[in-house]
């Protein structure tokens, strides 16, 4: 089966290759390159003993990407290419509508034209905005608060009215939670350009004595130590659940949802001190006031991917933390060398 990968050689998606080739799925990856390093591609190799299939084509130019399903007869399409920052979002809501939803538009029609009809979406728990009540289910309301959340709010919406349309379709929207660490190969890992704005690549940095502190945003939340509580889920996890949402694609009708999370929920000084542990490092911190749009805590009910994924989170944050740490150590440079 050939699975094309949109962001293949971003964070999750290069995750999410590997993990496919060593399943034995053939690989296309698309990446426009914007936000992700050639470099990628070569491990991604160098991991799995697999060829790849790459192309440079940006899913707003749609002559490209017709050209890509002309020349190869896909299957199944992942798709991970999309903007994420929220705080760049806020600032430059266009540049999120603008790519975030074209770019989807672009890739169904081409999709429905070369009569490809799977789909499985990276959607994100930053759709729930800040929760009514927790565990978040699949049913849980919905309140995006950012042009970030609201790309993947509208695409959802924009998928599922899609999948209601023709029932050629079956579409899986994936909801992350807090993806983190890094393949234990230390080989790919998330690579942030400029400042990150989450919380382990600024922990990863401030470890290295790349940065001096870690401003931790908020003591005064209601949770035992005062700070924010979230699902973090390690990166190979959440590429494992697109291939068991892969396997059961085909017994879907219409379209399904799931959260990927753990189901636990850690706080950032928990997440501090088990970084520590495994670096063996200080980790230099400040409390200062809460970040506007951030919610106390937030985790998810994984049970629906339990169940009908066969799919569960298996790694703790020990291995989070482990593999962060490894990556950021042999990442070292990477932006002066590709
Ligand atoms: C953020 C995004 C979310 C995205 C997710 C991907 C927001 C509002 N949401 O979630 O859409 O899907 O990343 O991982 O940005 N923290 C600090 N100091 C820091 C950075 C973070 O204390 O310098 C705290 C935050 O207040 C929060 C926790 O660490 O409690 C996690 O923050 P972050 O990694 O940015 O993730 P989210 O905000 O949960």
């Amino acid at each position: 089966m050939k699975v094309l990968v949109t962001g293949g050689a971003g964070y999750v998606g290069s995750h999410v290759a590997v993990d496919l080739l060593e399943k034995n799925f053939e690989v296309i990856i698309l990446d426009n390159f914007v936000n992700s390093s050639r470099f990628v591609l070569d491990n991604i190799k160098v991991i799995t003993g697999k060829n790849v299939i790459a192309y440079n084509v940006d899913l707003l130019d749609k002559g490209a990407l017709n050209e890509v399903f002309e020349k190869n007869k896909i299957d199944v399409v992942i798709h991970c290419a999309g903007h994420k920052s929220v705080g760049e979002s806020v600032n430059y809501p266009l540049k999120y509508y603008d790519n975030n939803l074209i770019s989807t538009i672009n890739l169904c029609n081409v999709m429905n034209d070369h009569h490809v009809h799977k789909l499985i979406f990276s959607s994100s728990a930053v759709v729930y905005g800040i929760p009514e009540s927790l565990p978040l289910t699949e049913n849980s309301p919905l309140n995006a608060l950012n042009p970030y959340g609201k790309t993947k709010y509208m695409l959802e919406k924009i998928l599922i009215d899609l999948s209601l349309s023709n029932p050629l379709w079956k579409i899986v929207l994936l909801r992350y939670f807090n993806p983190v660490g890094a393949h234990p190969s230390g080989l790919i890992g998330e690579n942030p350009t400029g400042i990150p704005d989450n919380l382990l690549p600024i922990i990863a940095k401030v470890a290295d004595e790349e940065m001096d502190e870690l401003l931790v945003f908020g003591g005064d939340y209601d949770t035992p130590d005062g700070t924010g509580i979230r699902d973090y889920i390690h990166v190979s996890d959440l590429a494992k659940g697109h291939v068991h949402a892969l396997e059961s694609i085909d017994a879907f009708q219409k379209f399904k949802i799931f959260n990927l999370g753990t189901g636990r929920g850690y706080s950032v000084l928990e997440v501090i001190n088990n970084f520590e542990a495994v670096s063996g490092k200080t980790i230099p911190y400040r409390i200062v006031s809460r970040r506007p749009g951030d919610m106390a805590v937030s985790y998810a009910d994984a049970t629906k991917a339990a169940r009908e994924l066969n799919w569960v989170a298996t790694k703790d944050i020990y291995d989070m933390c482990h593999d962060a740490w490894n990556w950021k150590q042999n990442s070292k440079g990477i932006d002066k060398v590709f």
